[in-house]
């Protein structure tokens, strides 16, 4: 059996191209969403994520400001920013980007956040909401990883999902979401002794442990749908946390990396900051 690709580029297109709609009715109102980033430091792979965003806001006709910060910023400096931001009337999303330097504690830097502006889904209370199936915000990594089980016309009662990875932005949101949609869901980490007993039982896996090639073919079950959230810099160039030639070769539906979850992630990203700007303007 050869898997099917899960095309996320295609799509992410599908969803900016409804984004770009929303946001010429917005405009037509008077109204252009704003996004502001934050980016602290020099982490390489963060500057590569943040200028996708950035060009991705630009092709929708949303607007960015992209404030980059000295990895020396004090946490009082960046709280400012982020409060500033949250004044700011043109402003409607408000990203920080992750990891932040260790001497910023991120969870205070994401609670001065506006929950009405957590575009990320990070703040407490948008963790909240989803967790108790309430209105608001959501982590747009595990989003855009639904909209693709959706896209594929994937049935979810009823079945095994496995989640590798117990992330506070992919694992944990990814697992609630898939248990809200009545999937039986585990989740495997660092601590798990034999993650292949577990994901050989599972009808879905969604990698997210950020380890490269940690799910091989011989730990999964035929036909199931693999997601891999992973993005791993290695010697022979970047790979997710699927090793996808064996894992192709078992599974029914398979993302690839790149061009799966990652432009996914995005578009969900572009879309929940048109929501945003759409609750606070209209
Ligand atoms: N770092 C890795 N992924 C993300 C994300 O989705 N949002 C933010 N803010 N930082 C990240």
């Amino acid at each position: 059996m050869t898997a099917e690709l899960i095309d996320g580029v295609q799509m992410s297109l599908a969803v900016r191209a409804e984004v770009a709609q929303r946001t010429a009715a917005l405009r037509a109102a008077g109204i252009q969403p704003g996004l502001a980033v934050l980016l602290v430091g020099e982490d390489s792979a963060s500057h590569v994520y943040v200028r996708k965003k950035v060009k991705a806001c630009e092709e929708v006709g949303v607007r960015s400001i992209l404030e980059q910060h000295d990895a020396s910023i004090s946490e009082e400096a960046l709280l400012a920013r982020v409060k500033a931001f949250n004044q700011d009337e043109a402003i409607h999303g408000i990203l920080v980007q992750l990891p932040l330097p260790a001497h910023i504690d991120p969870q205070t830097v994401i609670k001065a956040i506006s929950p009405a502006k957590d575009v990320d889904g990070f703040h407490i209370v948008n963790a909240g909401a989803l967790l108790t199936g309430t209105e608001g915000f959501s982590p747009c990594t595990p989003t855009g990883c639904m909209r693709m089980l959706d896209a594929i016309g994937y049935e979810l009662r009823g079945k095994h999902a496995v989640v590798l990875g117990r992330s506070n932005i992919v694992g944990k949101p990814m697992a609630i979401m898939l248990l809200s949609r009545g999937a039986t869901v585990t989740i495997c980490h660092r601590a798990t002794p034999d993650i292949g007993v577990v994901t050989r039982q599972a009808d879905i896996v969604v990698a997210a442990a950020g380890k490269a090639r940690l799910l091989r073919g011989d730990m999964i079950k035929p036909g199931a749908v693999i997601i891999d959230v992973g993005m791993n810099r290695t010697e022979a160039g970047l790979c997710g946390d699927v090793d996808f030639e064996s894992a192709k070769a078992v599974a029914g539906w398979i993302t690839p990396v790149p061009g799966g979850v990652g432009p996914m992630t995005i578009a969900m990203l572009l879309a929940n900051t048109v929501t945003s700007a759409e609750q606070i303007a209209l």
